[in-house]
């Protein structure tokens, strides 16, 4: 491959640059890095109690005070307050201090923030997404060698807490929306699952889909299917403390799917472009379903360019990173891994791919979600 080189070029391009360009464009690179440090810090409010403690106060509280009700040192909780408040991710109530070291300085969290950054009940808790932040960003010490070879790493090499963030950051929205609104926009769904209907989840991750349909629909029974060692011993974990009797989870590489055509109801949720062979996956789905059956398929919203993506979706820069770190390295994790990776699955790609794999009708759910899409398949 001929590529021009302008080495020879440099100074004449240095004569060219626009300072206040300059100034902008430098800005703009450091507005990431204040990005990734303060995700750093959001981290740390979540897993320190930071933010639960200033949610839970009833009054603004000191760094004094939160250091007091969080068991923390005064002087590194004023550090980190001093960044969320100025990042706008908490309130705060500033007065003039006369001693430098004692801050009068008061911080607390308005109804949305206790929402997003304290209430893990709230359908609208973010801070999930930051569970994993370290493993996730651990993952760039083995980039340089994935992008040399080519082959990724998958969902265990983030380790154990790599499963808790993944369930902490989809269980929100889920445990609000799977039976009361997802579930009921499939046709006919809920009567069969009331009825008695043989289920797979696959990509279950640590199972929550799987319990609360469990718990739900009783007559019914449920199996988790999952690659990751680390998922598979979280979900089992949750089911042997709980008292459901009609789930169970499953490595796909030891116990398969049933290709007999016996499962009435398939769902796969934010996993189907992280596979390494989401073709296969998709032909296992039609030999698994029933000639009735149902494939709910949930996955990111993404359009069919990236040009779509960069112009329409304001997260599509997050969208394509996470994707190097996480998606697409596990769907790259075998040499010959298909790479659709975090935004490869826009409808037109989903609809050809679950054509090719034997399905008739391919439908686009009218369920509203930040970033996924929902569709119901069918043979
Ligand atoms: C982003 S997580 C989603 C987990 C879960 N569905 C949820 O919504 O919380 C993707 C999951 O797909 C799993 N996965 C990837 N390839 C798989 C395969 N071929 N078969 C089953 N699971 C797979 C990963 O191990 C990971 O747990």
């Amino acid at each position: 491959m001929q590529i021009p080189l302008y080495r020879s070029k440099e100074r004449e391009i240095m004569d060219q640059i626009d300072s206040e360009k300059l100034k902008m464009f430098s800005f703009l690179l450091f507005s990431k890095l204040e990005g990734a440090v303060t995700s750093g810090m959001v981290h740390l409010g979540d897993q320190l109690g930071l933010y639960r403690a200033l949610a839970a106060a009833a009054i603004p509280l000191t760094t004094a005070q939160l250091a007091h009700v969080t068991g923390l040192n005064e002087r590194w909780v004023r550090e980190w307050a001093y960044n969320q408040a100025s990042a706008k991710l908490i309130s705060a109530e500033t007065t003039p201090s006369t001693s430098p070291s004692v801050s009068d300085d008061k911080f607390s969290l308005s109804p949305e923030q206790v929402a997003v950054l304290a209430n893990a009940d709230h359908p609208a808790f973010g801070v999930g997404m930051f569970h994993r932040l370290p493993q996730t960003m651990e993952a760039l010490k083995h980039m340089p060698e994935s992008f040399r070879t080519g082959v990724g790493r998958d969902y265990d090499s983030h380790g154990p807490e790599g499963a808790v963030g993944i369930e902490r950051s989809f269980e929100p929205w889920n445990n609000a929306n799977l039976i009361d609104t997802v579930l009921p926009a499939l046709d006919g769904i809920v009567k069969r699952l009331s009825a008695g209907a043989n289920v797979a989840d696959i990509g279950c991750g640590a199972g929550g889909a799987v319990l609360m349909m469990a718990r739900r629909f009783p007559a019914s029974t449920f199996r988790g299917y999952d690659i990751s060692a680390y998922a598979l011993a979280r979900a089992t974990e949750r089911l042997s403390n709980s008292d459901i009797t009609n789930a169970s989870f499953h490595d796909p590489r030891v116990d398969s799917l049933p290709a007999d055509h016996s499962v009435d109801f398939i769902s796969t949720f934010d996993c189907i472009h992280d596979m390494t062979h989401p073709t296969q996956m998709m032909k296992l789905i039609r030999a698994a379903l029933s000639d009735g059956g149902t494939w709910l398929l949930v996955d990111i919203k993404a359009h069919d360019t990236f040009a779509l993506n960069a112009q329409k979706n304001p997260m599509a820069p997050l969208m394509y990173g996470i994707s190097v770190l996480s998606c697409l390295s596990s769907a790259m994790s075998s040499p010959d891994g298909a790479g659709l990776g975090t935004l490869g699955l826009s409808p037109a790609t989903a609809q050809q791919m679950a054509l090719d794999a034997g399905f008739t009708r391919f439908q686009r759910l009218n369920v509203d979600h930040a970033v996924n899409a929902f569709y119901e398949i069918r043979p």
